[in-house]
C-alpha cells in the first residue's frame, strides 16, 4: 500500500544519496487531489533531502533538484520524474496502484492504512486519556460535552494506531458545593426522585440550595457543617454522597453508552483528597512549599525565585485546593498505570492550571511530567434546546434526534426504515461531532441546529449518507469474489480516488501529531465527495461485467476507509438512512 510504494521511491534515491531507507520514507509524501490533473503521485522536497543529510553538488535549489531528478531511474512501479521548484514528483503505474491498494483493502479492510511503515514508532506504550470529567450535581455543559467528543477521538485515535490507552473520567465530586448540596438534599431531597430522575433532581436541589443559601444563614452553616462531616468521613453524611456517587455515575454510563463513549476508570477529586496532604509533606520536603503572610502555601513558579508568579495549593486553614488535588491525581495514575504519556482534555480556561501543573510535577522531579499534555479547545456560543440552554447531556442527544427524525420524515426514502430513531440518534450525534471536529479546537464558535443538521455541504448528514449510500450500491450486487482485473479503473476519476486512499496513513499521522481531528474530517469529507462524482461517472448498472466487478471493488474499498475513519472520529457509520 502507500508504504510499499514509499518504500520503492525510497529505494531509488538510496541508490543515488546513499542513506538509508528509513531516512527517506517519511520523507515522501502522496500528492493530494485536486482539480487540475496532478503532476505525480508522491513527492519529496529537496530541502528535506538535505536537511537530513543529503549532500547535493551545487549552491541552487532548482539546479540539484534538476540533477537529482535526471539521476534517478524509472522502473517497473515509478512510471515517471518530473520536477517542479525544488521538488521531484513521481508518476506511478497505476494498475500497480489500483491492485496494491485495493487488493489490501479486500484482504485487511480495518487495518488499512493503520501497518503503514509511517506509523510504526508511534504503536507501543500506554496512553492515559483523560476527558469529559463533569461536576456531579452541575450541569453537563457544552464544554463538557466537546472534551467527550475530543477525548474520544484521542483515545480512538491512539488505540487504532496500536497503543494502549486507559480512559478516565475525573469527575467533580468534592469541594464546598457538597456540603450546601448534602444539606440541601436533608432539607429539600426526595430518596424517589433521586432514583428515577437522579441528575435531574441532584440539579434541581442544588439549585434551590444555592439560591435558599443566600439569604439563609442557618442552611450556610448547615452547609459547612455538612461538609467538615463528609471531610472527617461520618458515616452517615458519607453514605448520602456515596449514594450521590453511585447514581451519577450510573447515569452517565447510561448516556454515555448513547454516545457510543465508554470509560476505563471513574475517578473524582473526593477520591484524591485524603492524598493532599501527602503531596503537600513531599512539596516541603523538596523545599518546594512555602507560606505566605497570608498563611496560604504556595509553590512559587517564577524562574528568578522572586514569587512573581506561583500557585496556591493550601488554603490558610490547611484544606486543599483543584491543583493540589490533580498534583496527587497524576501521581497516583503514573504509580498504578504507568503511563507513557497522559492527555487531559478541557476547554481553553484551565490552560493556566495545566501549565503549573505540569511546572510543579517537573520541579518535583518528575521527568514523565514533559510526557504529559493538555488539549484545550474554545468555546461553543448558543448550544441550546426546545427546552432551553443546555443543562444535561441527555437532552442535547435528544433534540439531535428529534431534528433529524423530522428531517428524516420529510425524505420519502427513510421511510422504510426499521428504527428510524434509532438511525436518526446516529446521524445527529454524527452532525455534532463533524460541526464540532471541523475546524481547529481551539476556535470558539456559534451553534446553529439548522446548520449542523444540513444535508448539503460538508456534514456528519452528509458521511452518513454517503456511507449508506454506498452500502446500498454494495449490496445490490453479490461482489464476493475477489477482483482480479484493475485494468477497468484506469479513468480520471477512478484513479483520483486511489490518489486519494494513498495518503490515509499520512493523515492519521498528521492527527496524531497535533491531535486535531479536522485533518481526518477533511479527508474523508474529500473522499465522499469524490465518491460522489463517482455515482455519476462510473455506473455499475448496465456495465460489463469485468468493470462492473472492478468499480464495486473501488467503492467497497471507499465504504471501508469511510467506515474506519468514521469511527475513529467517534461516529457509528449506517447502513441505511
Ligand atoms: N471537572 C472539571 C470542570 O468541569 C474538569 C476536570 C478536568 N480535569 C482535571 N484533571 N482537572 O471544570
Amino acid at each position: 500500500m502507500a508504504c510499499f510504494f514509499r518504500r520503492i521511491v525510497a529505494q531509488q534515491l538510496v541508490k543515488i544519496c546513499g542513506q538509508s531507507e528509513n531516512v527517506f520514507i517519511p520523507l515522501i509524501s502522496a500528492v493530494p487531489v485536486s482539480k487540475k490533473q496532478s503532476l505525480g503521485d508522491l513527492r519529496v522536497s529537496v530541502n528535506s533531502l538535505v536537511q537530513n543529510g543529503v549532500d547535493l553538488p551545487h549552491d541552487d535549489l532548482q539546479t540539484n533538484t534538476e540533477t537529482l531528478a535526471k539521476q534517478i531511474k524509472q522502473n517497473a512501479v515509478v512510471e515517471d520524474i518530473i520536477t517542479g521548484r525544488g521538488i521531484i514528483y513521481f508518476r506511478l503505474n497505476k494498475l500497480i496502484l489500483a491492485q496494491k491498494l485495493l487488493k489490501q483493502l479486500h484482504s485487511d479492510p480495518e487495518r488499512f492504512g493503520l501497518k503503514s511503515e509511517l506509523l510504526t514508532h508511534l504503536q507501543s506504550g500506554t496512553t492515559l486519556v483523560e476527558f469529559s470529567s463533569p461536576n456531579v450535581a452541575k450541569k453537563f455543559h457544552a464544554g463538557h460535552l466537546r472534551s467527550t467528543i475530543i477525548g474520544n477521538f484521542i483515545s480512538n485515535l491512539k488505540k487504532a494506531l496500536g497503543k494502549e490507552v486507559i480512559r478516565v473520567n475525573y469527575l467533580g465530586d468534592w469541594g464546598m458545593q457538597f456540603g450546601l448540596l448534602g444539606a440541601g438534599f436533608e432539607q429539600f431531597g426526595s430518596q424517589e426522585k433521586l432514583k428515577s430522575q437522579a441528575l435531574e433532581h441532584l440539579f434541581q436541589v442544588y439549585v434551590q440550595v444555592n439560591r435558599e443559601a443566600e439569604r439563609d444563614e442557618s442552611l450556610r452553616q448547615a452547609a459547612a457543617e455538612f461538609f467538615r462531616r463528609l471531610e472527617q468521613k461520618e458515616p452517615q453524611a458519607l453514605l448520602l454522597w456515596k449514594q450521590f456517587m453511585e447514581i451519577t455515575v450510573e447515569e452517565y454510563k447510561r448516556i454515555y453508552k448513547r454516545l457510543g463513549v465508554h470509560f476505563d476508570h471513574y475517578t473524582g477529586e473526593s477520591f484524591y483528597q485524603s492524598q493532599t496532604q501527602n503531596v503537600l509533606e513531599d512539596l516541603k520536603t523538596k523545599h518546594l512549599l512555602k507560606t505566605t503572610e497570608k498563611g496560604t502555601s504556595v509553590v512559587d513558579l517564577s524562574d528568578a525565585g522572586d514569587m512573581s508568579s506561583y500557585a496556591t495549593l493550601a488554603r490558610s486553614d490547611g484544606t486543599s485546593l483543584y491543583l493540589t488535588r490533580d498534583i496527587a491525581a497524576a501521581l497516583d495514575r503514573k504509580r498504578r498505570f504507568d503511563f507513557d504519556e497522559m492527555i487531559y482534555v478541557t476547554d481553553k480556561s484551565q490552560t493556566v492550571h495545566f501549565q503549573h501543573l505540569f511546572h510543579i510535577l517537573t520541579a518535583m522531579g518528575h521527568q514523565w511530567a514533559n510526557r504529559c499534555a493538555h488539549v484545550a479547545f474554545g468555546r461553543v456560543q448558543g448550544m441550546s434546546t426546545r427546552r432551553g440552554e443546555v443543562i444535561f447531556l441527555e437532552d442535547v442527544l435528544e433534540e439531535a434526534r428529534n431534528r433529524m427524525l423530522d428531517n428524516m420524515r420529510q425524505s420519502s426514502t427513510s421511510k422504510a426504515l426499521e428504527d428510524p430513531e434509532e438511525t436518526a440518534e446516529k446521524i445527529g450525534i454524527s452532525a455534532l461531532i463533524i460541526q464540532d471536529f471541523k475546524g481547529p479546537l481551539m476556535s470558539d464558535y456559534k451553534f446553529e441546529w439548522d446548520k449542523v443538521l444540513q444535508a448539503q455541504g460538508d456534514t456528519g448528514v452528509f458521511l452518513q449518507y454517503t456511507h449508506a449510500r454506498l452500502c446500498s450500491l454494495l449490496s445490490k450486487y453479490s461482489h464476493e469474489k475477489e477482483c482480479s482485473d484493475f485494468s477497468p479503473l484506469m479513468d480520471n476519476r477512478s484513479v483520483c480516488i486511489l490518489q486519494h486512499l494513498l495518503r490515509y496513513d499520512e493523515i492519521l499521522l498528521q492527527s496524531e501529531t497535533d491531535l486535531q481531528p479536522r485533518h481526518l474530517v477533511n479527508f474523508l469529507m474529500t473522499l465522499c465527495h469524490l465518491v460522489a462524482s463517482a455515482h455519476r461517472e462510473l455506473p455499475v448498472k448496465g456495465s460489463s461485467a469485468q468493470v462492473a466487478q472492478a468499480r464495486l471493488c473501488l467503492f467497497s474499498g471507499c465504504r471501508s476507509v469511510l467506515a474506519s475513519g468514521m469511527r475513529i472520529l467517534g461516529i457509528t457509520p449506517v447502513d441505511k438512512m
